[in-house]
């Protein structure tokens, strides 16, 4: 799921520079691909009518349909036509600065492991499941694609006013847990809920989250969980919207202000907001 906390402090033996290793993709084993397959089957037979038209057409124009962990190489050739992005794999999370990089420059950091069947449904590190069946398909998206290499160089601004703890959490409501609203009602398209299949229900039909409409500042003062489903959404109107917003404003002023501005805790909602459900936080204190 990729908080932004990293674990090594230089690349590990064998990787490059940058932190990048070659995928290596005859070193699968059949299990792993199958383990892919059963990932790759049980999200795509429920994502029609729940995720975000963008992603159901990066599966489309990616073939990530065919049998398992796909191979860069083909991969890469199909998203570099659509937006010139790429998939690089790292051997884990890496350090901000180096990720930072990475998006600056149209490359998306993979890791390259498939969980183990015991982490069918919950691991703390982001496996290549989560990392190209969820982000990739909305990379092959031009304007998604336009907000991640601005929000890697907005990332590498955050970092010289030690402000990227506040940055974070637009990343991580929007790319890993985002909702938008279509003609045909919400949908997601946040990695961290397309590749989870739970979070893939409980963020539509649960009643226990917020869904809250996206508004930069409020979601800037938002704490957020790693640990657990989320207790707030917050949805954008269009992903040219949130493309306009982020580009068009100067984070640097906003983020002296949210210095001065409390916090919001995560199931909290303040008078200000728009809110499409307020959620009973039923599933949270249940789960206390
Ligand atoms: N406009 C932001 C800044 O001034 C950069 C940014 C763009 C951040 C898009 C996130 C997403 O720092
Ligand atoms: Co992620």
């Amino acid at each position: 799921m990729a908080d932004l906390t990293h674990v090594y402090d230089k690349p590990p033996q064998g990787a490059n520079a940058d932190w990048t290793i070659p995928q290596q993709w005859e070193r699968f084993s059949a299990d792993e691909h199958g383990m892919w397959d059963r990932l790759f089957a049980r999200q795509s037979a429920m994502l029609p009518g729940r995720a975000a038209d963008a992603f159901m057409r990066g599966i489309d124009l990616l073939k990530l349909e065919q049998p398992g962990i796909p191979d860069y190489r083909a991969l890469n050739a199909r998203l570099m036509a659509a937006t010139g992005w790429q998939v690089v794999a790292v051997p884990g999370l890496v350090p901000d600065a180096v990720f930072f990089d990475h998006l600056a420059n149209r490359r998306f950091p993979a890791g390259n492991f498939i969980r183990s069947p015991e982490q069918l449904d919950y691991l703390q590190e982001p496996d290549v499941f989560h990392d190209v069946f969820g982000h990739v398909p909305m990379l092959a998206d031009p304007v998604f694609a336009d907000y991640m290499v601005a929000y890697g160089k907005g990332g590498l601004r955050s970092l010289g006013f030690g402000a990227l703890h506040k940055l974070a959490r637009l990343y991580w409501y929007t790319v890993e847990f985002g909702l938008i609203e279509e003609a045909g009602g919400l949908r997601i398209y946040g990695a961290g809920i397309v590749s989870s299949y739970g979070e893939s229900l409980f963020a539509l039909d649960d009643p226990s989250p917020n869904r809250i409409r996206f508004d930069l500042l409020r979601l800037m003062r938002s704490a957020y969980r790693i640990d657990d489903y989320q207790q707030s959404y917050f949805v954008i109107p269009s992903i040219e919207h949130l493309l306009k917003v982020t580009v068009e404003t100067d984070f640097a002023p906003l983020y002296a202000q949210l210095e001065q501005l409390p916090d919001i805790a995560i199931a909290d909602t303040i008078p200000s907001d728009q809110v499409i459900t307020r959620g009973t936080q039923q599933y949270a204190q249940r789960r206390r």
